[in-house]
């Protein structure tokens, strides 16, 4: 069974109260693959609602299914339409699967359920209410689902969409649940933890590893090991023809909607972008004009064609990736390679902080960066496994 945890959508930029245009376009790359690559179950996070509220309305929806048979793959058991245009999201689904061995050949039943936690607003507030649908208690959910669901199937799987410390909970709550897998970036995928009958592992984040549970079963159907591994999908495990074609046409389609020039279009549709004039970021040919022994240095490292290395890989409109390869972004910084191509690349002020001001009448305070801490904002265990200060620092050191 292939499964995914939750977050396939983007809700980039919601903020200015619809999709911009290229966030519509990737997440319509995602419901096209989810087709293709024949997903059993996709869990329904808060991030996905924005864009769930356009597929699952009423109007067109038949259509929509047939064109995309993804879309009857998404569950939710909490999350609830706000008015009668949107169709509700199941709270599960129930999938066969023929086991061969041990012993005679039989069927097991599987309901896989979707949880998602509250929808969190800035730093501690949560709330409900968001993109045309209601997020109800997970936990309540939970309770009201799963009892029903085990009379009807040999296990139950639920994908939640939350932190470690509420999947341990809904798994103490809710001793018939078999599995948890989890899809809330936690950083570290870590070992399987056990509760009970309850396993619960997490879903690596970007798409780095394919995770993968298995469960062995005794002759009389209890199970007598299950485990859990990390495929890493890098350059040593080749791309599926058919995924590769759907990929390179998805960046295709993608850079060359990027590439038409959004400043013209409306604040709704251009994510609410703001003109670079208004910006506190100078751009590392400003600095140049002082500071070109720095700049010389800086020149010869990875940073300073840190943007290239996108291009190379068509990624370079991509939001996901431009956020560490550029200088401010949605700081008032870098914001398309259109719009703003003197902010690409990781320049002086993505370290040193915005410099306008500073261009303007220099003096001595600005640009003050702690360390290694500064350098970790791009520098994650996920992107940069390796950063290590002392050994990073002497390589980009002015
Ligand atoms: C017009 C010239 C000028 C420009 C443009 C300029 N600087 Fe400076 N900068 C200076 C001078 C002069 C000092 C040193 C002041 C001193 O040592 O008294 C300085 C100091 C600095 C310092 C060290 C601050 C300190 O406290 O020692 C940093 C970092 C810095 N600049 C970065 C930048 C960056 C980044 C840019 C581009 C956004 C930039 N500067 C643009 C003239 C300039
Ligand atoms: C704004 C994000 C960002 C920050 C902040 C940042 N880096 Fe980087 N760094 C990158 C990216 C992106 C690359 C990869 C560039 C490429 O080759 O495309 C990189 C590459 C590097 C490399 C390898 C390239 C080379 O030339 O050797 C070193 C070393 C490095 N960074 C050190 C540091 C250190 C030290 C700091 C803090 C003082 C720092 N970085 C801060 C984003 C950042
Ligand atoms: C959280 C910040 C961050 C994000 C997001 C990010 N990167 Fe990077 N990227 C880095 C850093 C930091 C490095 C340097 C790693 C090192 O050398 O240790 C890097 C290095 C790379 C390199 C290797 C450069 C080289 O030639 O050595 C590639 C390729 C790359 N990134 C592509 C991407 C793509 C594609 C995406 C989007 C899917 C992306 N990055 C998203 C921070 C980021
Ligand atoms: C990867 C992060 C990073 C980038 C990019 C970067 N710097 Fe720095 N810069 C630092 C750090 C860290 C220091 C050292 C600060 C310290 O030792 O207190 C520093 C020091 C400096 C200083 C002070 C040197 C001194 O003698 O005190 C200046 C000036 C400066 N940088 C200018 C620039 C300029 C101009 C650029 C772009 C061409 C740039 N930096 C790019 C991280 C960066």
């Amino acid at each position: 069974l292939f499964v995914d945890a939750g977050n396939l959508f983007s809700d980039e930029r919601f903020v200015a109260g619809q999709l911009p245009a290229w966030v519509q376009t990737k997440n319509r790359w995602i419901v096209k693959a989810g087709s293709e690559f024949q997903l059993d179950a996709a869990n329904v996070s808060h991030y996905d609602l924005p864009y769930m509220s356009q597929l699952l309305a009423k109007d067109g929806y038949d259509k929509r299914v047939s064109e995309f048979p993804f879309l009857k793959k998404l569950v939710s058991a909490n999350t609830v339409p706000l008015n009668s245009d949107l169709e509700p999201p199941p709270a599960y689904v129930v999938r066969e699967i023929t086991l061969k061995r041990p012993g005679p050949e039989r069927v097991v039943r599987f309901g896989i359920v979707g949880l998602t936690e509250l929808k969190p607003i800035g730093a501690s507030d949560r709330i409900q209410d968001y993109a045309g649908f209601r997020i109800e208690d997970p936990f309540l959910a939970a309770k009201r689902v799963i009892p029903e669901l085990r009379k009807r199937v040999d296990f139950v799987v639920v994908l939640a969409y939350m932190t470690q410390d509420q999947a341990q909970r809904l798994a103490t709550e809710n001793p018939d649940i078999d599995a948890v897998i989890g899809g809330r970036q936690v950083g570290d995928r870590g070992e399987l933890q056990q509760f009970n009958r309850t396993a619960i592992v997490y879903a690596d984040n970007q798409t780095k590893h394919l995770g993968e549970l298995r469960f062995y079963l005794n002759e009389d159907g209890s199970v007598k090991t299950r485990n859990n591994r990390f495929v890493p999908l890098d350059d040593f495990i080749p791309d599926d023809a058919s995924a590769a074609q759907v990929v390179s046409a998805a960046h295709t389609e993608f850079t060359s909607e990027q590439s038409q020039d959004i400043t013209q279009s409306t604040p709704a549709t251009n994510g609410g972008f703001i003109p670079s004039v208004d910006s506190p970021f100078a751009g590392v040919d400003t600095c140049v004009t002082c500071h070109s022994r720095e700049y010389a240095i800086w020149k010869k490292t990875g940073h300073s064609h840190a943007m290239a290395t996108l291009e190379s890989r068509s990624q370079q409109f991509d939001t996901d990736c431009v956020r560490c390869h550029v200088v401010g972004y949605e700081m008032g910084g870098f914001q398309t390679l259109n719009m703003t191509p003197h902010l690409a690349n990781v320049q002086c002020e993505a370290c040193h902080g915005p410099g306008r001001d500073h261009a303007q009448s220099p003096a001595k305070g600005y640009g003050a960066l702690s360390t290694p801490a500064g350098c970790m904002q791009c520098h994650t265990k996920t992107n940069s496994p390796e950063f290590n200060f002392e050994t990073y620092w002497p390589r980009v050191k002015h």
